[in-house]
């Protein structure tokens, strides 16, 4: 039997991607084999966002020709593939730089996958080639058409949480940002073909779901009488499935956070408390030269609003330090925006420049070592405000989903509804359960707690009050 290794380095819906991929590929026979040493196929899901992702995957192609090599000298035959964004944007150049690979693959294009290898082994894999493997088409019509259709969709094994793609692309057009370019414009999948898609997954054991899109609170897909469904309308379908305990969804941007949202924040308990909207800066002249469309202070106003209707939610960011012709002043009022908000968790970036993108070709690029002296401020600053959040959890008693069993014996893992991972002790939960648990102290990466109500957690509890 053959084997396929896929190796994801991008976002959600790259790893969602991956899944996908194996998913088609199990269908023409193939296992998953446990690393890329084993398989008869490797695939690269890769990433284009920031430079140093994307040539990442040049230097594992330069290792993949080598093992190629060794196998075959084994008489072993190894397929190459790149997919995902860099295959989006660099299409058979990729094949140029490095032979080894035999076929390359953009995102809407994975259900040809079988077909695409199929051509790629009659053209043969060595030397100059007809015509190199490469799909990277950007259909008009059924931007979805890569996902299994549900009903043939294989139940696997997975955890007890998922991720669900319910839109992809952005119209956005951030001027830093690579995406409306490799993920197309923006399309959301129908109401219905997402509800049978959560079904399968919560009769294979799933509990939460979180919906992703590139831009998911735009998401605007018809329900089954053709009218449009916004995403708090769809969410509140999903939340009569039976066996859904919680559901999450991400990557928002400000201006797609309507008033129907906001209040499903309030009124649909399923919905975690836990929302991730990137900011990207703090200075209005900076957000307008990133073509953001939003000011430092419409972000505040909108973040209290979403306060008043969930006061506790746990609010998480991206930041991009560096952006062409920022100034030391301009990087402070990042720095001030990021302390006032006070963030659960964030992911902070140098600013790096994107071929075809409209800022890699502005004036007053900010010098690497500036970038990194900022990046360093912003993130210890970051870094202080999670702790912060984490250490007001500490004491509280809040609902924990066990995930997994724990790092030592005798301990469960889990996640919090704000997203913090748990690790419990003294309890007898079967994983996909919720239970509620005090929350007894903290290390750095994350939160010890006991049964709630247990002695345990009435004295420790109080020890750390
Ligand atoms: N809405 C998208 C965002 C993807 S990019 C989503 O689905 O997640 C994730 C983050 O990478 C962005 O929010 C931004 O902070 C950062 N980023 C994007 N382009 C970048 C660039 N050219 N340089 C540095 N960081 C970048
Ligand atoms: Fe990129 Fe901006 Fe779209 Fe997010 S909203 S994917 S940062 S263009
Ligand atoms: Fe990267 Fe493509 Fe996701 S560029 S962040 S893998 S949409």
């Amino acid at each position: 039997m053959k084997t396929v290794f896929v190796k994801s380095y991008g976002c959600q819906m790259n790893v969602y991607d991956s899944a996908r991929m194996a998913d088609v590929m199990a269908r023409e026979g193939y296992t998953l084999a446990a690393s890329a040493e084993e398989a008869d196929l490797v695939i690269l899901n890769t990433c284009h966002i920031r430079e140093k992702a994307a040539e990442k995957v040049y230097s594992e192609l330069g290792r993949l020709r080598v093992l190629k090599e060794e196998r075959r000298a084994d008489g072993r035959r190894t397929e190459i593939v790149v997919a995902g964004c860099v295959a989006q944007a660099e299409g058979a150049e990729i094949i140029r730089r490095q032979p080894a690979v035999d076929a390359v693959i953009g995102p809407q294009s994975y259900h040809r996958l079988p077909a695409l290898l199929e051509e790629a082994r009659r053209a043969g894999t060595e030397g100059p080639r007809p015509a190199p493997a490469v799909d990277t088409d950007f259909p008009a019509d059924d931007k979805f058409r890569h996902l299994p259709a549900p009903s043939r969709a294989r139940v696997r094994t997975r955890g007890v949480s998922a991720f669900l793609t319910v839109q992809e692309g952005c119209d956005k057009f951030c001027a830093f940002c690579v995406v409306p370019y490799t993920r197309g414009a923006e399309v959301s999948r129908p109401v219905m073909a997402i509800v049978d898609e959560a079904k399968r997954l919560l009769e294979a054991g799933v509990r939460e779901l979180t919906l992703i899109g590139q831009n998911v609170n735009a998401y605007h897909g018809p329900d089954e009488r053709g009218a449009t469904t916004g995403l708090a309308g769809l969410m509140e379908r999903l939340a009569l499935l039976p066996g859904l305990a919680r559901l999450r969804y991400t990557t928002s941007h400000p201006n797609d956070m309507g008033d129907d949202l906001i209040a499903a924040h309030r009124d649909l308990p399923m919905l975690m408390p836990y929302l991730h909207l990137p900011v990207q800066a703090g200075s209005d002249r900076v957000l307008a030269a990133m073509n953001r469309r939003h000011t430092a202070d419409s972000y505040r106003r909108l973040i209290a609003r979403i306060r008043e209707a969930r006061p506790d939610i746990a609010l998480s960011s991206d930041f991009i330090v560096g952006f062409p012709g920022e100034t030391d002043a301009e990087f402070e009022d990042t720095l001030g925006l990021a302390a006032e908000i006070g963030f659960a968790a964030s992911f902070s970036f140098k600013y790096s420049p994107r071929p075809g993108t409209p800022a890699a070709d502005l004036g007053g690029q900010v010098p690497e070592a500036v970038m990194a002296e900022r990046l360093a401020r912003l993130q210890a600053q970051l870094e202080q405000d999670r702790q912060a959040f984490n250490r007001d959890t500490v004491g509280r008693t809040v609902d924990l989903l066990i995930e997994k069993p724990g790092r030592h014996p005798g301990q469960l893992a889990g996640k919090s509804p704000y997203l913090q991972a748990i690790q419990v002790e003294g309890i007898d939960a079967p994983v996909g359960s919720v239970v509620p648990v005090t929350v007894t102290g903290l290390a750095s990466n994350s939160l010890f707690a006991r049964p709630a109500g247990s002695d345990a957690a009435a004295i420790s509890g109080m020890a750390a009050a």
